[in-house]
């Protein structure tokens, strides 16, 4: 099916249909890694969202679900300063954690996440992204299982916003650079 790109947007990056079929293959690689296992998925909010639903219904694995909030984007393009509402609704002691994210940039907030549900007694922490932006890193991170990889830019989409907006368009794609300044 043709993909109508948003006026704003400058580049289709992935379709509807590649995000899920990209998902599925990541959620085999879950199963695996957890099988004989109940782990507890933590949805990053809010990019991470559809992503979440549609990777955890797509493994076969007994998870537990659970959502946190954060944020290093404040209306605007460039990573600042990490908010993260840590009051927790689940107990993460002796606990196999799975944290899904949509996309990973400058590494600080998966990397701050992960250490503090260990601090807190976490068994396992492992992490899952839809988008790995390896050139954007600011501290050192590797996560453990993505989906795709992507250069510079501004990406929206499937969740991801530029100023709360772009969130529920169906696929991925490249911001316009004169709609952040960039
Ligand atoms: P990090 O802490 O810099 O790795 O930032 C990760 C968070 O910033 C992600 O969870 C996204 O919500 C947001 N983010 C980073 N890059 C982009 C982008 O290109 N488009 C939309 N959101 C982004
Ligand atoms: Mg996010």
């Amino acid at each position: 099916m043709e993909t109508e790109l948003h006026e704003d947007c400058e580049k289709l990056l992935f379709s509807a249909e590649e995000i899920a079929s990209g998902t599925r293959s990541v959620a085999a690689l879950l199963d695996e890694a957890y099988r004989g296992t109940t782990p507890v998925a933590v949805c990053v909010l809010k990019g991470a969202v559809f992503f979440f639903c549609d990777l955890l219904r797509a493994m076969r694995t007994p998870a537990e679900i659970e959502f946190l909030r954060a944020s290093s984007y404040r209306r605007g393009a460039t990573s600042g300063t990490l908010y993260v509402d840590d009051a927790l609704s689940f107990e993460p002691r002796g606990r196999d954690i799975l944290l899904v994210e949509d996309i990973v940039d400058s590494g600080k907030t998966l990397r701050s996440l992960k250490a503090s549900l260990l601090e807190r007694g976490a068994k396992s922490v492992k992490t899952v992204t839809l988008l790995d932006k390896p050139s954007a890193r600011k501290v050192s991170f590797e996560v453990d299982y993505k989906v795709f990889d992507v250069g510079a830019g501004f990406v929206v989409g499937y969740g991801m916003d530029y100023a709360e907006k772009y969130r529920n368009l169906p696929y991925i794609a490249l911001l316009k650079p004169a709609i952040y300044g960039g």
